[in-house]
């Protein structure tokens, strides 16, 4: 049985504070085929890499980054809360972080927002894919089947992953947009494997890679459900527990 992809969840984040370059950079020695990783558009319009768009819990200074520019988010600490070591890390944008990762196997964009206005943020992520030449290597995932079906109508190329939490309303917990999108991949939280989930999926030719895996039962799981990809805040753990 072939084993699952190992996708590191905003880099590697059990170690290094997510979503920066140390997380990433830390995911690549870790030998990670993939990384996970969560954009927004920020107040001067760059693209940038980090989870929440309040500034507050990563920082320690309240914001939003949507009214922020890039020059006063850059002045921003996001290494600080993972201790000492990480003092200084900055927030980075997408296209540092492409320029880092482009030679992974897969490489997953996460646009967050479940706002229906999205400031143009799938322009900007369709164009930062095309010129660093990465459609065969990345997929573009959201909650928001709404930007997820702009981002097929400007560039159809471009690979989208419909991510699926199983504590959301149902007609998001079951993926009921998938109808129409016919994404690459579907991406559920662990809750809502099964094997047959799996099965029914790949038989319409869709990848599933699975969020998020840091524990053995899980892992186990994951592999006798046949999932293409685990997405883990440590792979070098998943590395460990998969040969064994
Ligand atoms: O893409 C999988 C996972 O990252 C989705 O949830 O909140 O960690 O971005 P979240
Ligand atoms: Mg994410």
């Amino acid at each position: 049985m072939s084993r699952p992809l190992v996708i590191a969840h905003r880099g590697a984040s059990a170690q290094a504070p997510e979503n920066t370059m140390a997380a990433f950079e830390l995911a690549l020695r870790q030998g990670a085929d993939g990384i996970e990783l969560d954009v927004w558009k920020c107040g001067s319009g760059e693209i940038v890499v980090t989870h929440n768009r309040d500034t507050q819990e990563l920082s320690g200074k309240a914001g939003d980054l949507q009214k922020l520019s890039l020059r006063q988010l850059r002045r921003l600490d996001f290494g600080r809360f993972k201790g000492a070591a990480y003092r200084g890390e900055r927030i980075p944008t997408l296209n540092e972080v492409l320029d880092l990762a482009r030679g992974l196997e897969l490489i997953n964009i996460e646009i967050k927002g479940m706002e229906v206005r999205s400031r143009g943020i799938e322009l900007d992520v369709a164009e930062a894919i095309v010129k660093f030449r990465l459609l065969r290597r990345a997929v573009v995932s959201s909650f928001n089947p709404t930007i997820l079906s702009r981002l097929q109508t400007l560039n159809p190329a471009i690979r989208i992953g419909l991510l699926l939490y199983e504590k959301s309303p149902l007609p998001l917990r079951r993926g009921w947009s998938a109808q129409f999108l016919k994404p690459y991949s579907i991406h559920p939280s662990f809750g809502l494997i099964q094997k047959k989930f799996v099965e029914r999926t790949h038989r319409k030719g869709q990848k599933v890679i699975v969020w998020t895996i840091n524990d053995f039962h899980q892992l186990d799981a994951c592999i006798e459900a046949g999932v293409d990809g685990i997405i883990t805040d440590d792979p070098a753990w998943a590395f460990d527990a998969m040969r064994q």
